[in-house]
């Protein structure tokens, strides 16, 4: 069998749970002798979440890029590792075989080298969805620099604070990146971000949609130059071969930020060994991948998402990961199911959101195609509602797929409860059961485990967990105080994750959203408090606050009271300037959907903002809006309540 630790039955399921839950280190043990090390680990795990301190295989040795390439060469070297769809579906699709991988990836680690890359040095990696990112980004890996991607859609501030934090010396990335019928100028992006930075060195520019861009002598290279130098230094006698840095199983491998409830983005560090181990396990186990299928994840690398199932799960399990760079919806709401007609796609990985973006054009566009190959389906990033999953499938699944709601976090590095496809129960909009290793735990305010049920068998509460599984987050990049305080300082001796739950008798869970100031849009995470300082950047802003509101398509929109100045007779006018504002600092993935002007926003006597009363406004909730005596100024309420969007 391909996968000796691939869970086939329910009852093997219970039987390895109660295995990892009751001797972990005897379980871990098994399945890290799966891959491939340097030098075998002498402890398995070591840890406490007071400091918070948390290693796994100790003094283990091992490169993560011989583990998704090179021990796969022999027997596979000709089976494909990445087949990529081009935005524009006319363009040629390309099919990259574990030995063009090796080769490739070899190629970067070389040119890393000989731009003076060293291990450990951070590489930011800034670049649409071409196999070069996968390249850049096993390329570092090869060498041991710890790489940190930053989403296409992050704007030139949000890239300079990232920069300035990873005290990044290297950047990655494209001169523009098509998507749909636009074209962003990525390396102009990444220029604004370098005014004023002097951490950065050399900039690697690979040519993807030919705007012009300019090249900054003595900084600023061309990948193709550098590549084809390092190509003839890693081929000798019709062999490629550039030595796998010997990485320790607690060297930091990434870094991902990700937005918390302060106003400044985290950089989230896994390590190369326990990261690599839980993203394969989980992705065999989860999506139940056998050899030879297509896995189709939607997501874009620039997200954990990407990162761990269209890269590392994916690969270091042999398999055959599909990438795509477009979007959904262009050149019409048709694509995907084209791209796994012509791919014959088996595993397709995607977000609520894009399930309920396309079921608003209806089913023409699934028409005359050929969805057969379809053998499992998957969610991830929010929670589905139960409308989108029937959706979802009796239209995509034709009612014979499993559809696995995967519930993870960047910082869990990998899915931590879901189904597992045609194993477990899959039960609409409940992520059920945690994976083998992974111990829930439902808390109220005060951290004490909640038992009471209600009518109905169900217990609500904040979701913990009690123990680390291999991938649980090491540090916050350069303040691991910041790690603790956000994830391990909440209750004692518990993994706090941020989110509310349910959970049913027979143990199912059912992820109920973020209990903490961080919103959910279309599936990527926002704080509200970094949306509140970029509004508070333009000029005319004297205070915002922002809070969420169930969006039909996003899932969650953002809704931005604003008290602004001097208020333009055009309000929409001023609306624009601070849409334009929020772009300029963020990213337009942070523009709120809706901005309301008013006169003062409801605060307690000591100046802390009532969003209670703000959430049930914008949710358009005004019967009962609770106590509202404690506030400052109870007037303002009712003229909040009166200007609602
Ligand atoms: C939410 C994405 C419900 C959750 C992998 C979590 C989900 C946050 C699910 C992490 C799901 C993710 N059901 N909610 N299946 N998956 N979430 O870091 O609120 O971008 O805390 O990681 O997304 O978002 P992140």
């Amino acid at each position: 069998m391909a996968y000796p630790y691939q869970i086939r039955t329910l009852d093997q399921y219970h039987q390895e749970y109660k295995r990892s839950v009751e001797n972990p280190e005897e379980f871990w043990d098994e399945v890290a002798s799966n891959f491939q090390w340097k030098k075998k680990w002498d402890k398995v795990l070591n840890w406490n979440f007071k400091e918070p301190k948390v290693e796994w295989f100790i003094n283990g040795k091992l490169n993560i890029t011989e583990n998704c390439i090179d021990r796969h060469l022999a027997s596979m070297g000709e089976k494909p590792a990445i087949i990529w769809e081009p935005n524009n579906p006319e363009e040629r699709v390309r099919i990259v075989t574990y030995n063009r991988l090796h080769k490739r990836v070899c190629q970067v680690a070389q040119m890393l080298h000989n731009l003076g890359v060293k291990k450990g040095d951070r590489v930011c990696i800034y670049m649409g969805m071409i196999p070069e990112l996968v390249y850049a980004v096993l390329g570092c890996a090869r060498i041991g620099a710890i790489h940190s991607v930053i989403f296409g859609g992050f704007s030139a501030q949000s890239i300079a604070d990232r920069l300035y934090d990873a005290d990044a010396e290297f950047i990655i990335t494209c001169d523009g990146a098509f998507r749909g019928n636009k074209d962003i100028p990525l390396k102009s992006i990444i220029d604004d971000a370098l005014i004023g930075n002097r951490s950065v060195k050399k900039v690697i520019v690979y040519t993807r949609t030919r705007t012009p861009v300019s090249m900054l002598k003595g900084r600023d290279v061309w990948w193709e130059d550098e590549m084809e130098h390092a190509e003839h230094q890693v081929e000798k006698d019709g062999k490629v071969y550039f030595p796998a840095e010997e990485m320790d199983a607690e060297d930091p491998l990434f870094i991902l930020y990700t937005s918390g409830s302060t106003g400044k983005p985290k950089g989230v560090v896994h390590s190369s060994a326990g990261y690599m181990v839980w993203t394969n396990y989980t992705f065999v186990n989860t999506f139940q991948y056998q050899p030879g299928d297509v896995h189709f994840c939607t997501a874009d690398i620039g997200w954990i998402t990407g990162h761990s199932y269209i890269i590392y799960g994916p690969l270091s399990a042999g398999g055959t990961s599909l990438m795509f760079e477009g979007i959904p919806t262009w050149p019409d709401a048709g694509r995907f199911w084209d791209i796994v007609d012509r791919h014959k796609v088996n595993i397709l990985y995607t977000a609520p959101t894009a399930i309920r973006s396309l079921m608003g054009f209806g089913l023409d566009p699934i028409k005359g195609k050929d969805l057969s190959s379809l053998r499992i389906l998957g969610t991830v990033g929010e929670p589905i509602n139960e409308e989108a999953w029937h959706w979802y499938d009796d239209n995509i699944g034709k009612n014979r797929c499993p559809i696995v709601d995967t519930w993870w976090q960047t910082e869990t590095g990998g899915v931590l409860i879901s189904n597992l496809a045609g194993v477990t129960p899959a039960i609409p909009s409940w992520a059920s059961l945690p994976l083998p290793g992974v111990q829930p735990i439902l808390v109220d305010e005060n951290g004490n485990e909640i038992t009471e049920r209600d009518e109905n068998g169900i217990i609500k509460g904040n979701l913990c967990i009690k123990a680390p599984w291999p991938s649980t987050i090491r540090t916050t990049y350069g303040d691991h105080e910041r790690c603790r305080t956000n994830y391990f300082s909440a209750y004692e001796n518990l993994y706090f994750t941020g989110d509310g739950a349910m959970k049913d008798e027979k143990g199912n869970y059912r992820i109920t959203g973020r209990v903490d100031d961080v919103l959910n849009v279309s599936g990527h995470r926002l704080g509200t408090a970094e949306v509140e300082n970029a509004i508070n950047m333009h000029a005319g802003v004297v205070e915002s606050a922002v809070v969420g509101y169930p969006h039909d398509i996003k899932g969650q929109g953002v809704y931005a009271f604003v008290i602004f100045e001097h208020l333009h007779s055009d309000e929409n006018l001023t609306r624009q300037d601070i849409l334009q504002t929020v772009t300029r600092i963020i990213g337009p993935i942070a523009k709120p959907d809706k901005i309301q002007f008013v006169s003062g926003l409801p605060k307690t006597r000591s100046g802390k903002i009532m969003r209670r009363i703000l959430r049930k406004i914008a949710e358009g909730d005004t019967s009962n809006l609770g106590d509202t005596t404690t506030l400052l100024d109870p007037g303002i309420v009712e003229e909040i309540k009166n200007g609602r969007l």
